[in-house]
């Protein structure tokens, strides 16, 4: 018999399903793009690259991969209130984030269908995959007595414009972080099977190779368009995404430590070793990575992630608003002037690796 699980103190939408977390800058967004553009563009530096990818994704590997098994069967009353908590968290900022996906690659797939017709069935693909995704992890939620309503998350997210370069990039980015992540907890669960306390974790192997496998379809639109490598423009576009990525991964990872405590693993620790995979494995396809060797990289970041959370202590304040602003005014500041030097440290060429990487 199933029993009642003493309830965590989340705000509910109506019951049993729970109020979105509130929209900031570090949690996932909803895009849009310029679907005529991405609809015309020319990807036939790349065709043969795109069309293998479109065989691997309709060989579906995982076709039968996210199957709640016998494992997922039982009761998480034993789980406490707090490690609840904060995995309840996790696994809904993942689900909007693989949510987030589904939705931009459903939109792309439906709206160039007649105009580009190999793209439209890569998109359509990819959102099979992300549609698995949020919805097993929704699932996931559900054995906690709390779901998201995905379409109420639809209609009511702000979305976000990005042209198709800057979707690009950062949908690339986001595709080959969330396989390092993915695949770091999961390595580090098989070393440490005492901290797996629910069975999602070890699901991840396969799951991850969803997530290459996007990755390397942007890593082909990427490398079709030569104005994404070969100028000035495009180089220091690159810089950018990767530079916020990684610092909004340093910042997220730090303020829910709290969560990776639960599974044994170090924040600090997890988010270097996920930064530096991801930023090597970017070489494949961007013009420069950052050199994340040099002795201020990390320094930097985590300094961002130190005013972050002295941040958001003052925003948990009762104080006036024009206090809290004045308060957080020189915070901001800091982590602007960190991100700039961040940026201005001299990047890897890519470029000139590139034959060696691959
Ligand atoms: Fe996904
Ligand atoms: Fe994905």
């Amino acid at each position: 018999m199933v029993k009642t699980l003493p309830k965590v103190e989340i705000e509910e939408l109506k019951p049993g399903i729970k109020a979105p977390a509130k929209e900031t800058l570090l949690t996932p967004r909803f895009y849009i793009t310029d679907f005529d553009a991405v609809a015309n563009m020319d990807i036939s530096l790349q065709d043969e690259e795109l069309q293998a990818m479109l065989t691997e994704m309709r060989n579906d590997y995982n076709r039968r991969h996210f199957v709640r098994d016998d494992e997922f069967k039982q009761s998480w009353d034993h789980i406490e209130e707090n490690k609840r908590r904060v995995f309840i968290d996790f696994l809904e900022r993942s689900c909007t984030s693989e949510f987030s996906g589904f939705l931009l690659f459903k939109e792309l797939s439906r709206r160039i269908k007649n105009r580009n017709p190999i793209l439209a069935e890569i998109f359509e693909l990819m959102a099979r995959d992300e549609a698995r995704h949020a919805g097993f992890l929704n699932k996931a939620m559900s054995d906690f007595q709390i779901s998201l309503d995905l379409g109420y998350l639809t209609k009511n997210r702000t979305y976000t414009f990005f042209k198709p370069e800057w979707i690009i990039y950062a949908v690339y980015l986001s595709e080959k972080i969330g396989y390092w992540r993915y695949i770091t907890i999961y390595r580090h669960l098989e070393k440490h099977p005492e901290y797996q306390y629910y069975p999602l974790f070890r699901m991840f192997e396969s799951w991850c190779q969803d997530e290459n496998r996007h990755g390397d379809i942007f890593n082909a639109l990427l490398r079709s368009q030569k104005s994404m490598w070969n100028t000035w423009k495009g180089r220091l576009w690159g810089r950018f995404f990767l530079l916020t990525v990684f610092a909004t991964h340093t910042l997220t990872v730090h303020e829910r430590s709290d969560f990776y405590d639960t599974i044994g693993l170090d924040a600090k620790e997890f988010d270097r070793i996920v930064i530096r995979n991801t930023n090597e494995t970017s070489a494949r396809a961007f013009p420069e990575i950052l050199n994340t060797d040099h002795p201020e990289f990390f320094t930097r970041l985590e300094r961002c992630s130190d005013y972050n959370l002295k941040i958001s202590e003052i925003e948990n304040t009762n104080q006036p608003k024009w206090l809290k602003f004045l308060r957080k005014l020189p915070y901001h500041i800091s982590i602007f002037g960190n991100l700039l030097r961040l940026y201005l440290i001299k990047p890897i060429d890519a470029e000139a690796l590139r034959g060696t990487v691959r």
